[in-house]
Protein backbone atom coordinates (compact mmCIF):
# COMPACT_ATOMS: atom_id res chain seq x y z
CA UNK A 1 0.00 0.00 0.00
CA UNK A 2 1.29 3.22 -0.88
CA UNK A 3 2.39 5.52 2.07
CA UNK A 4 1.20 9.04 2.30
CA UNK A 5 5.30 10.07 1.17
CA UNK A 6 4.81 7.66 -1.33
CA UNK A 7 1.78 9.49 -2.90
CA UNK A 8 3.15 12.69 -2.47
CA UNK A 9 6.30 11.24 -4.81
CA UNK A 10 4.16 9.87 -7.26
CA UNK A 11 2.26 13.09 -7.67
CA UNK A 12 4.10 14.31 -10.27
CA UNK A 13 3.52 16.54 -12.77
CA UNK A 14 3.67 16.08 -16.23
CA UNK A 15 2.43 17.57 -19.75
CA UNK A 16 -0.43 16.55 -21.96
CA UNK A 17 1.44 15.08 -24.98
CA UNK A 18 -1.82 13.51 -26.22
CA UNK A 19 -2.19 16.32 -28.95
CA UNK A 20 -0.95 19.75 -30.00
CA UNK A 21 -4.28 21.75 -29.33
CA UNK A 22 -3.89 20.69 -25.19
CA UNK A 23 -0.40 21.65 -25.22
CA UNK A 24 -1.23 25.25 -23.25
CA UNK A 25 -3.86 23.05 -20.71
CA UNK A 26 -1.26 21.61 -18.40
CA UNK A 27 -2.35 18.41 -16.88
CA UNK A 28 -1.12 17.11 -13.72
CA UNK A 29 -1.55 13.87 -11.89
CA UNK A 30 -2.79 13.54 -8.42
CA UNK A 31 -3.41 10.05 -7.86
CA UNK A 32 -6.45 8.98 -6.18
CA UNK A 33 -6.46 6.39 -2.74
CA UNK A 34 -5.45 2.83 -3.29
CA UNK A 35 -9.02 1.75 -3.05
CA UNK A 36 -9.59 4.64 -6.15
CA UNK A 37 -11.52 6.84 -3.84
CA UNK A 38 -10.60 10.99 -3.31
CA UNK A 39 -11.90 12.92 -1.05
CA UNK A 40 -11.56 16.99 -1.11
CA UNK A 41 -12.09 20.53 0.30
CA UNK A 42 -13.21 23.61 -2.14
CA UNK A 43 -12.98 26.84 -0.16
CA UNK A 44 -13.64 30.27 -2.02
CA UNK A 45 -13.66 33.92 -1.08
CA UNK A 46 -11.10 33.49 1.69
CA UNK A 47 -8.01 35.68 1.78
CA UNK A 48 -8.65 38.57 4.52
CA UNK A 49 -5.87 37.94 7.43
CA UNK A 50 -7.94 35.70 8.97
CA UNK A 51 -10.95 37.99 9.82
CA UNK A 52 -14.71 37.79 8.75
CA UNK A 53 -14.54 34.16 10.45
CA UNK A 54 -11.75 33.06 7.86
CA UNK A 55 -9.82 31.60 11.13
CA UNK A 56 -12.86 29.54 12.71
CA UNK A 57 -13.41 28.63 8.63
CA UNK A 58 -10.14 27.30 8.66
CA UNK A 59 -10.33 25.74 11.51
CA UNK A 60 -13.38 23.35 11.05
CA UNK A 61 -11.75 22.93 7.18
CA UNK A 62 -8.95 21.37 9.36
CA UNK A 63 -11.19 18.96 11.22
CA UNK A 64 -13.61 17.73 8.88
CA UNK A 65 -10.08 17.41 6.48
CA UNK A 66 -8.80 14.75 9.30
CA UNK A 67 -11.74 13.37 9.35
CA UNK A 68 -12.45 12.55 5.50
CA UNK A 69 -8.66 12.03 5.13
CA UNK A 70 -8.41 14.44 2.62
CA UNK A 71 -6.17 14.12 -0.72
CA UNK A 72 -6.27 17.93 -1.74
CA UNK A 73 -7.86 21.39 -1.58
CA UNK A 74 -9.45 23.26 -4.54
CA UNK A 75 -9.36 27.16 -4.16
CA UNK A 76 -12.05 28.64 -6.47
CA UNK A 77 -10.08 31.88 -5.98
CA UNK A 78 -10.24 36.01 -4.93
CA UNK A 79 -7.19 34.11 -2.70
CA UNK A 80 -6.11 37.68 -1.28
CA UNK A 81 -8.34 40.46 -0.65
CA UNK A 82 -8.43 43.31 -1.77
CA UNK A 83 -6.43 43.32 -4.67
CA UNK A 84 -4.72 40.01 -4.60
CA UNK A 85 -1.11 40.03 -4.11
CA UNK A 86 1.52 43.08 -4.94
CA UNK A 87 4.32 40.97 -5.60
CA UNK A 88 5.94 37.48 -4.77
CA UNK A 89 6.77 39.19 -1.09
CA UNK A 90 3.81 40.13 -0.54
CA UNK A 91 3.11 39.15 3.10
CA UNK A 92 -0.16 38.64 2.74
CA UNK A 93 0.53 35.38 1.73
CA UNK A 94 1.73 33.80 4.79
CA UNK A 95 -1.09 36.47 6.76
CA UNK A 96 -4.18 34.52 4.99
CA UNK A 97 -2.60 31.56 3.94
CA UNK A 98 0.42 29.61 5.39
CA UNK A 99 -0.79 31.09 8.82
CA UNK A 100 -4.18 30.18 8.68
CA UNK A 101 -4.79 26.92 7.08
CA UNK A 102 -2.26 25.29 9.71
CA UNK A 103 -4.10 22.30 10.61
CA UNK A 104 -2.44 19.06 10.12
CA UNK A 105 -4.91 17.80 7.58
CA UNK A 106 -4.79 21.13 5.28
CA UNK A 107 -0.82 20.41 4.63
CA UNK A 108 -1.36 18.98 1.31
CA UNK A 109 -1.59 20.57 -1.96
CA UNK A 110 -3.98 23.43 -2.64
CA UNK A 111 -5.24 23.45 -6.48
CA UNK A 112 -6.09 27.52 -7.20
CA UNK A 113 -7.41 29.27 -9.86
CA UNK A 114 -7.37 33.32 -9.57
CA UNK A 115 -10.89 35.55 -9.27
CA UNK A 116 -11.19 39.30 -10.01
CA UNK A 117 -9.76 40.18 -6.99
CA UNK A 118 -6.22 38.58 -7.83
CA UNK A 119 -6.76 40.17 -10.80
CA UNK A 120 -6.89 43.33 -9.49
CA UNK A 121 -3.05 43.28 -7.72
CA UNK A 122 0.09 41.41 -9.76
CA UNK A 123 -2.01 38.58 -11.02
CA UNK A 124 1.34 37.24 -12.01
CA UNK A 125 2.80 36.90 -8.47
CA UNK A 126 0.12 34.37 -7.57
CA UNK A 127 1.09 31.94 -10.16
CA UNK A 128 5.11 32.22 -9.87
CA UNK A 129 6.09 29.04 -8.75
CA UNK A 130 9.12 30.84 -6.61
CA UNK A 131 5.74 30.99 -3.83
CA UNK A 132 6.10 27.00 -2.89
CA UNK A 133 9.38 27.90 -1.71
CA UNK A 134 7.58 29.83 0.50
CA UNK A 135 4.64 27.38 1.08
CA UNK A 136 4.82 24.32 -0.88
CA UNK A 137 1.13 23.64 -0.51
CA UNK A 138 0.62 26.18 -2.85
CA UNK A 139 -0.22 25.63 -6.89
CA UNK A 140 -1.77 28.37 -8.47
CA UNK A 141 -2.01 28.49 -12.28
CA UNK A 142 -4.84 30.52 -14.82
CA UNK A 143 -6.11 27.23 -16.12
CA UNK A 144 -5.14 23.87 -16.10
CA UNK A 145 -6.29 19.82 -15.32
CA UNK A 146 -5.99 17.48 -12.72
CA UNK A 147 -5.95 14.14 -13.23
CA UNK A 148 -7.13 12.03 -10.29
CA UNK A 149 -8.07 8.85 -12.57
CA UNK A 150 -11.20 8.57 -11.31
CA UNK A 151 -12.29 11.91 -11.58
CA UNK A 152 -11.15 14.89 -13.85
CA UNK A 153 -10.70 18.67 -12.58
CA UNK A 154 -10.70 21.12 -15.11
CA UNK A 155 -9.84 24.69 -13.50
CA UNK A 156 -11.09 27.33 -15.72
CA UNK A 157 -9.63 31.18 -15.09
CA UNK A 158 -12.61 32.70 -15.83
CA UNK A 159 -12.30 36.35 -15.10
CA UNK A 160 -11.21 37.42 -18.36
CA UNK A 161 -14.63 35.95 -19.47
CA UNK A 162 -16.49 38.75 -17.99
CA UNK A 163 -16.25 42.13 -21.07
CA UNK A 164 -17.04 44.54 -17.43
CA UNK A 165 -13.38 44.24 -16.25
CA UNK A 166 -12.09 45.20 -19.43
CA UNK A 167 -14.28 48.38 -19.46
CA UNK A 168 -12.02 51.64 -18.35
CA UNK A 169 -8.85 50.46 -18.18
CA UNK A 170 -7.70 53.92 -16.70
CA UNK A 171 -10.11 53.47 -13.67
CA UNK A 172 -10.87 49.48 -13.88
CA UNK A 173 -7.10 48.29 -12.81
CA UNK A 174 -6.65 44.38 -14.05
CA UNK A 175 -3.44 42.91 -14.20
CA UNK A 176 -4.09 41.21 -18.25
CA UNK A 177 -0.21 40.46 -18.77
CA UNK A 178 -0.37 37.46 -20.69
CA UNK A 179 -4.23 37.56 -21.24
CA UNK A 180 -4.97 40.77 -23.44
CA UNK A 181 -6.09 40.67 -25.91
CA UNK A 182 -9.69 39.56 -24.43
CA UNK A 183 -11.11 37.29 -28.08
CA UNK A 184 -8.32 35.24 -28.50
CA UNK A 185 -7.66 34.17 -25.15
CA UNK A 186 -10.92 32.80 -24.23
CA UNK A 187 -11.21 31.74 -28.03
CA UNK A 188 -8.04 29.66 -27.07
CA UNK A 189 -8.81 28.60 -23.70
CA UNK A 190 -12.33 27.39 -24.65
CA UNK A 191 -10.60 24.84 -27.82
CA UNK A 192 -8.26 23.86 -24.87
CA UNK A 193 -11.38 22.93 -22.66
CA UNK A 194 -13.27 21.43 -25.31
CA UNK A 195 -10.24 19.14 -26.29
CA UNK A 196 -9.36 17.76 -22.42
CA UNK A 197 -13.61 17.74 -22.21
CA UNK A 198 -13.70 14.89 -24.98
CA UNK A 199 -10.20 13.16 -24.28
CA UNK A 200 -11.43 12.77 -20.71
CA UNK A 201 -12.95 9.24 -19.53
CA UNK A 202 -13.00 9.60 -16.13
CA UNK A 203 -16.54 8.66 -13.97
CA UNK A 204 -15.99 12.19 -13.21
CA UNK A 205 -16.06 16.01 -14.59
CA UNK A 206 -15.50 18.35 -12.43
CA UNK A 207 -15.22 21.68 -13.68
CA UNK A 208 -13.53 24.46 -11.33
CA UNK A 209 -14.22 28.41 -12.15
CA UNK A 210 -14.24 31.62 -10.09
CA UNK A 211 -17.54 32.77 -11.37
CA UNK A 212 -20.95 31.96 -11.08
CA UNK A 213 -22.81 30.27 -14.19
CA UNK A 214 -26.59 29.86 -12.28
CA UNK A 215 -26.63 31.55 -8.72
CA UNK A 216 -29.31 33.45 -6.79
CA UNK A 217 -27.07 35.79 -4.95
CA UNK A 218 -25.83 39.19 -5.24
CA UNK A 219 -23.91 38.28 -8.71
CA UNK A 220 -26.75 36.25 -10.55
CA UNK A 221 -25.59 34.58 -13.56
CA UNK A 222 -22.13 35.63 -15.52
CA UNK A 223 -23.85 36.03 -18.82
CA UNK A 224 -20.44 35.25 -20.75
CA UNK A 225 -20.29 31.78 -19.19
CA UNK A 226 -23.13 31.08 -19.48
CA UNK A 227 -23.16 31.42 -23.17
CA UNK A 228 -19.40 30.09 -23.76
CA UNK A 229 -18.93 27.71 -21.69
CA UNK A 230 -22.20 26.53 -20.32
CA UNK A 231 -23.30 23.96 -23.46
CA UNK A 232 -19.53 22.78 -23.62
CA UNK A 233 -20.22 21.31 -20.09
CA UNK A 234 -23.38 19.64 -20.61
CA UNK A 235 -22.34 18.31 -24.04
CA UNK A 236 -19.63 16.69 -22.81
CA UNK A 237 -21.50 15.16 -19.64
CA UNK A 238 -19.97 17.70 -17.02
CA UNK A 239 -20.97 16.48 -13.14
CA UNK A 240 -20.24 19.61 -11.33
CA UNK A 241 -19.58 22.57 -11.84
CA UNK A 242 -17.59 24.54 -8.83
CA UNK A 243 -17.13 28.72 -8.10
CA UNK A 244 -17.28 31.27 -6.00
CA UNK A 245 -17.87 35.13 -6.47
CA UNK A 246 -20.91 34.81 -4.39
CA UNK A 247 -19.71 35.03 -0.62
CA UNK A 248 -22.32 32.20 0.67
CA UNK A 249 -22.79 28.80 -0.30
CA UNK A 250 -25.23 27.39 -2.99
CA UNK A 251 -26.55 24.27 -4.62
CA UNK A 252 -28.28 24.73 -8.01
CA UNK A 253 -29.21 21.63 -10.03
CA UNK A 254 -30.72 21.56 -13.68
CA UNK A 255 -33.67 20.30 -15.51
CA UNK A 256 -31.59 19.56 -18.76
CA UNK A 257 -28.82 17.89 -18.00
CA UNK A 258 -27.10 15.85 -14.61
CA UNK A 259 -24.81 18.92 -14.60
CA UNK A 260 -25.27 20.32 -10.71
CA UNK A 261 -23.67 23.98 -10.06
CA UNK A 262 -21.68 24.43 -6.41
CA UNK A 263 -21.02 28.12 -5.19
CA UNK A 264 -18.11 27.65 -2.20
CA UNK A 265 -17.38 31.36 -1.77
CA UNK A 266 -17.95 31.44 2.18
CA UNK A 267 -14.15 31.77 2.92
CA UNK A 268 -14.18 34.48 4.81
CA UNK A 269 -16.26 38.20 4.72
CA UNK A 270 -20.08 36.90 4.04
CA UNK A 271 -23.99 37.71 4.85
CA UNK A 272 -24.48 40.00 2.25
CA UNK A 273 -27.90 40.12 2.90
CA UNK A 274 -28.87 39.29 -1.23
CA UNK A 275 -31.12 36.29 -2.04
CA UNK A 276 -32.92 36.48 -5.53
CA UNK A 277 -34.59 33.16 -5.80
CA UNK A 278 -34.95 33.26 -9.86
CA UNK A 279 -34.47 29.25 -10.34
CA UNK A 280 -37.05 26.37 -9.93
CA UNK A 281 -34.08 24.63 -9.61
CA UNK A 282 -32.22 25.91 -6.15
CA UNK A 283 -31.50 23.03 -3.53
CA UNK A 284 -29.45 24.94 -0.97
CA UNK A 285 -28.68 28.44 0.00
CA UNK A 286 -27.15 29.86 2.48
CA UNK A 287 -25.41 33.74 2.88
CA UNK A 288 -22.99 32.43 5.52
CA UNK A 289 -19.70 31.14 6.18
CA UNK A 290 -18.90 27.56 5.41
CA UNK A 291 -17.04 25.21 2.43
CA UNK A 292 -17.51 22.00 0.96
CA UNK A 293 -16.50 18.61 0.67
CA UNK A 294 -16.89 16.04 -1.92
CA UNK A 295 -16.46 12.42 -1.20
CA UNK A 296 -15.92 10.58 -4.53
CA UNK A 297 -15.73 6.70 -5.74
CA UNK A 298 -16.18 4.82 -8.47
CA UNK A 299 -19.70 4.64 -7.88
CA UNK A 300 -20.89 7.65 -6.11
CA UNK A 301 -20.17 11.09 -5.24
CA UNK A 302 -21.20 12.34 -1.66
CA UNK A 303 -21.18 16.33 -1.49
CA UNK A 304 -21.63 18.45 1.76
CA UNK A 305 -22.13 21.67 2.93
CA UNK A 306 -20.53 22.87 6.17
CA UNK A 307 -20.99 26.19 8.03
CA UNK A 308 -18.45 27.58 10.58
CA UNK A 309 -18.94 25.72 13.27
CA UNK A 310 -18.21 22.48 10.96
CA UNK A 311 -21.56 21.43 10.63
CA UNK A 312 -23.38 19.67 8.16
CA UNK A 313 -26.01 22.31 6.21
CA UNK A 314 -26.88 20.22 3.35
CA UNK A 315 -25.72 17.03 1.47
CA UNK A 316 -26.71 14.69 -1.37
CA UNK A 317 -25.50 11.90 -3.36
CA UNK A 318 -25.01 11.16 -6.84
CA UNK A 319 -24.71 7.84 -8.21
CA UNK A 320 -22.98 6.67 -11.16
CA UNK A 321 -24.62 2.81 -12.71
CA UNK A 322 -22.53 2.51 -15.21
CA UNK A 323 -18.96 3.57 -15.22
CA UNK A 324 -15.57 2.25 -16.79
CA UNK A 325 -12.01 2.93 -15.15
CA UNK A 326 -9.09 3.52 -17.10
CA UNK A 327 -6.14 1.92 -14.42
CA UNK A 328 -3.16 3.70 -15.84
CA UNK A 329 -0.98 2.11 -12.93
C1 LIG B 1 -10.50 3.99 1.00
O1 LIG B 1 -9.34 3.94 1.81
C2 LIG B 1 -9.24 4.98 2.78
C3 LIG B 1 -7.93 4.82 3.50
O2 LIG B 1 -6.87 4.91 2.58
C4 LIG B 1 -10.41 4.94 3.73
O3 LIG B 1 -10.33 6.02 4.64
C5 LIG B 1 -11.71 5.05 2.94
O4 LIG B 1 -12.80 4.87 3.80
C6 LIG B 1 -11.77 3.99 1.84
N1 LIG B 1 -12.92 4.33 1.02
C7 LIG B 1 -13.74 3.43 0.51
C8 LIG B 1 -14.86 3.95 -0.28
O5 LIG B 1 -13.59 2.22 0.70
C1 LIG C 1 -3.96 42.17 6.07
O1 LIG C 1 -2.89 42.76 6.79
C2 LIG C 1 -2.01 43.57 6.00
C3 LIG C 1 -0.84 43.98 6.87
O2 LIG C 1 -1.28 44.41 8.13
C4 LIG C 1 -2.79 44.75 5.44
O3 LIG C 1 -1.95 45.53 4.62
C5 LIG C 1 -3.94 44.22 4.62
O4 LIG C 1 -4.75 45.29 4.16
C6 LIG C 1 -4.81 43.27 5.44
N1 LIG C 1 -5.81 42.68 4.57
C7 LIG C 1 -7.09 42.56 4.88
C8 LIG C 1 -7.98 42.03 3.82
O5 LIG C 1 -7.53 42.89 5.96
C1 LIG D 1 -19.17 34.58 12.08
O1 LIG D 1 -20.06 33.46 12.09
C2 LIG D 1 -21.18 33.58 12.97
C3 LIG D 1 -21.95 32.29 12.89
O2 LIG D 1 -22.43 32.05 11.60
C4 LIG D 1 -22.02 34.79 12.61
O3 LIG D 1 -23.07 34.95 13.52
C5 LIG D 1 -21.14 36.03 12.57
O4 LIG D 1 -21.91 37.14 12.09
C6 LIG D 1 -19.95 35.82 11.65
N1 LIG D 1 -19.08 36.98 11.68
C7 LIG D 1 -18.83 37.71 10.59
C8 LIG D 1 -17.92 38.89 10.79
O5 LIG D 1 -19.28 37.46 9.49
Amino acid sequence: MPTMALRLLTTVLYLSLISSATAEFQRILHLPKPNASLTLLAIGDWGRNGTFNQSQVAHQMGKIGEELNIDFVVSVGDNFYESGLTDVEDKSFEDSFTKIYTARSLQTQWYSVLGNHDYRGNAMAQLDPILRSIDSRWFCKRSFMVDAEIAHFFFLDTTPFVKKYWKNPKTNHYDWREVAPRKKYISNLLKDMESSLAESTATWKIVIGHHTIRSVSEHGETPELVELLLPMLINYGVDLYINGHDHCLQHISSTDSPLHFLTSGGGSKAWRGIFMPTTENLQFYYDGQGFVSLELTLAEANIKFYDVYGSVLHKWRITKEFYHYNMRR
